[in-house]
């Protein structure tokens, strides 16, 4: 009996050690700096893009967050390039003369990434890249290059799933001419933008996989801005009317702006989907207005942008798997957002 409880307390002995050699080794991997305030220095490529301020809301809200946990001086400078490439490099190379911490940029035009990492290389200051993807072999100039952001082919095969469960669960809700087809339009984003073709590609695939025949009626850029959208789709009530079945809106702002249109003409809504799960949109999903969404995690990868910060400035985890040791993209998930899932939320 005896023996046995010596031979119980010599494994628990052991284990102890174990687990402590283990967390030394993992605090002397990372030597912790020692800094008076942290820096960021952000550039987005437009405020005025519904996703892109309510992900800068909540990277202020993380920040605010940090500040009073760690107890440390976080600041934010956030500079707005209003859709220029041009005014962006300026607003960057000023971020950099001032000096921040880590750079976080909202390209405007994704495939100028390597320009922006080679001058900050040559302050030696870190870049988060987010929401706009640089291409891959940008990303490998340097290793103190990361991207924050959601792979676009999964918000298009959800969009995709939406319609596909809608037309199972009753073919007549979306092929109201029941000629077993359904005719669609689609309201595309910026051109060249990672997010636009492959939701678009990704959701009429998944849709065709499925097995339901698609007509394309129409298809056009709308710059996922709303009013340039409600113009579009003006423009096809006026040619196509009511063979128009589906919407198919590459974000959220859009397919408002696609109900703006149908509410103007005052003609009866065919299935609007959008990704983005926007307030408005969440809104228009409760009206009945919105077939559905995709939710594009905005808190999500603030938090991230935030994380990775706060782990290249100070070198210690604020969560232990995010390891920017290992990887240099982010990605978070996408969801779908149906009316059963708002209507149960407000119940
Ligand atoms: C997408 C988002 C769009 C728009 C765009 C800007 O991820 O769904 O609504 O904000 O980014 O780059
Ligand atoms: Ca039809």
């Amino acid at each position: 009996m005896h023996g046995k409880i010596v031979k119980i307390f010599m494994i628990f002995f052991i284990l102890v050690l174990c687990f402590q050699t283990g967390c030394q080794k993992h605090t002397t991997q990372l030597q912790k700096n020692i800094v008076p305030e942290i820096k960021l220095g952000v550039a987005i490529y437009k405020r005025d893009d519904t996703f892109i301020a309510m992900l800068i809301s909540n990277l202020e809200e993380e920040i605010k967050k940090g500040q009073q946990q760690k107890n440390i001086k976080i600041t934010m400078n956030t500079v707005d390039a209003k859709g220029s490439q041009t005014v962006q490099n300026d607003q960057i190379d000023k971020l950099i003369e001032q000096g921040c911490d880590v750079l976080c940029v909202n390209l405007v035009d994704r495939t100028v990434a390597s320009a922006v990492i080679d001058k900050a290389k040559a302050a030696n200051i870190p870049v988060i890249f987010f929401n706009r993807e640089p291409v891959a072999e940008d990303l490998q100039r340097w290793d103190k290059v990361y991207y924050v952001g959601a792979e676009a082919s999964k918000s298009g095969y959800l969009q995709g799933q939406i319609v596909v469960e809608a037309y199972q669960e009753n073919p007549h809700t979306i092929d109201k001419n029941g000629d077993g087809k359904v005719q669609y339009v689609v309201l595309e984003g910026e051109q060249g933008h990672q997010d636009a073709l492959l939701r678009t590609e990704y959701a009429v695939k998944t849709i065709t996989d499925a097995g339901i025949q698609m007509e394309k009626l129409a298809g056009d850029t709308a710059n996922w801005h709303r009013s340039q959208a409600a113009t579009k789709m003006t423009q096809w009530l006026q040619v196509y009317g009511d063979k128009i079945e589906l919407v198919l809106s590459n974000n959220d702002d859009m397919a408002i702006g696609a109900i703006d249109a149908y509410e103007g003409a005052s003609k009866p809504l065919p299935a609007v989907v959008g990704i983005d799960a926007t307030t408005l949109a969440i809104e228009a999903l409760k009206e009945g207005k919105l077939l559905g969404t995709v939710k594009n995690d905005a808190q999500k990868q603030a938090e991230l942008i935030f994380m990775l910060s706060y782990q290249l400035v100070t070198n210690t985890y604020l969560q232990e798997d995010i390891d920017i040791t290992k990887q240099k993209y982010f990605f978070t998930e996408y969801t779908m957002i149906q009316p059963k899932d708002v209507l149960k939320k407000s119940e």
